[in-house]
């Protein structure tokens, strides 16, 4: 009997992919890009499983012309790229890659609002154009991290994970706000607080933004939530582009309204807005949150195991929709 075919659409660790071959009928995408979509769907004809990034998006036309389509497993946490109800109502299975991530992320996430605050990657620009001639007092003078107020938008694993460290490590009273308020104990070792979505914006000094996207978190962040920050306030968005009105922030950048950024993601990423690139308060690096070798092929070989798993009978360890195995 031949083996099931599957599709791994994204550039990924070899020795990972090979895992896949005593089961299934494997192509490969050795490209390093994401395939257009026609032509995605065109390399799905006849395949039970795909293994994808961030970067593909399964959407009702591809489930339509892909019927033997069983399994979509995607390496990221994130799945808003997958329309997942329309999946489960095709029978498909869909899982992401929770938890393997979470603490790489939020070491990246801290970086990236530290980097922000003393202004790293501005004056190492600065140096490096030979404007440095000579030291001064004021020379790149940011703000403080340690004692400030850290404020945390979606309070998931994640956002957990970067109170934990400002917390314990940088004796940082920390706010938070998330539809749902996490339990006494859990905010206890946090040494969080839950307030207000105003609120938070009102008294944070350094901003974290942790939610996934969803059409209801379109623009959380916007002209409006930004003119409600502390002018000396830090904004770090590791979540998704589209969280935050790109055009509003840069224009908050450019004011003053506040006083810098840290973006890993964007609106239409890989392009990013123009006016962010003239800004000089504003670190910016191309989504590596997850970054780390160790992390990445974590990531990997949960999307393999959750494809291997339910293209043999098995039970997939990070479904988002079980209920389409059950029969
Ligand atoms: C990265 O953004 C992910 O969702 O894993």
């Amino acid at each position: 009997m031949s083996k099931p075919k599957v599709l791994v659409a994204c550039k990924t660790f070899s020795d990972i992919v090979d895992r896949l071959r005593p089961h299934f009928d494997v192509e490969t995408n050795d490209t390093d890009q994401p395939w257009p979509q026609d032509e995605l769907i065109r390399r799905l004809q006849g395949k039970a499983g795909v293994y994808i990034s961030g970067s593909s998006k399964v959407d009702t036309t591809l489930l339509e012309a892909c019927p033997d389509l069983r399994a979509v497993c995607t390496m990221a946490v994130g799945y808003n790229n997958i329309d997942v109800p329309a999946c489960t109502a095709r029978g498909v299975l869909v899982s992401n890659a929770p938890d393997v991530l979470t603490e790489t992320t939020a070491d990246f996430g801290f970086a990236l609002m530290m980097a922000t605050a003393r202004r790293i990657t501005e004056s190492e620009h600065f140096l490096r154009r030979g404007e440095w001639k000579h030291w001064s007092v004021t020379m790149f003078a940011g703000a403080d991290v340690h004692g400030a107020t850290l404020g945390v938008l979606g309070m998931g694993r994640i956002g957990a994970a970067i109170a934990r460290r400002g917390h314990l490590g940088f004796g940082m009273p920390v706010i938070y706000h998330n539809r749902s308020r996490l339990p006494a104990d859990q905010e206890a070792p946090l040494g969080a607080q839950w307030v207000e979505k105003d609120e938070l914006l009102q008294r944070a000094d350094h901003l974290v933004i942790v939610v996934p996207y969803s059409p209801s978190a379109h623009h959380l962040i916007g002209e409006r939530e930004l003119a409600m920050m502390k002018p000396t306030a830090t904004l770090t968005n590791i979540a998704r582009g589209g969280v935050v009105d790109d055009a509003a922030l840069a224009h908050a950048l450019q004011a003053g309204t506040i006083a810098a950024a840290g973006l890993d993601v964007f609106e239409g990423e890989p392009v990013v807005h123009p006016a962010l690139l003239e800004c000089t308060n504003v670190v910016l690096t191309p989504h590596i949150a997850s970054a780390t070798v160790a992390t990445r092929r974590a990531m990997s070989n949960l999307a393999v195991d959750n494809l291997i798993a339910v293209l043999t009978g098995g039970t997939p360890p990070t479904a988002l929709n079980p209920e389409v195995l059950v029969k």
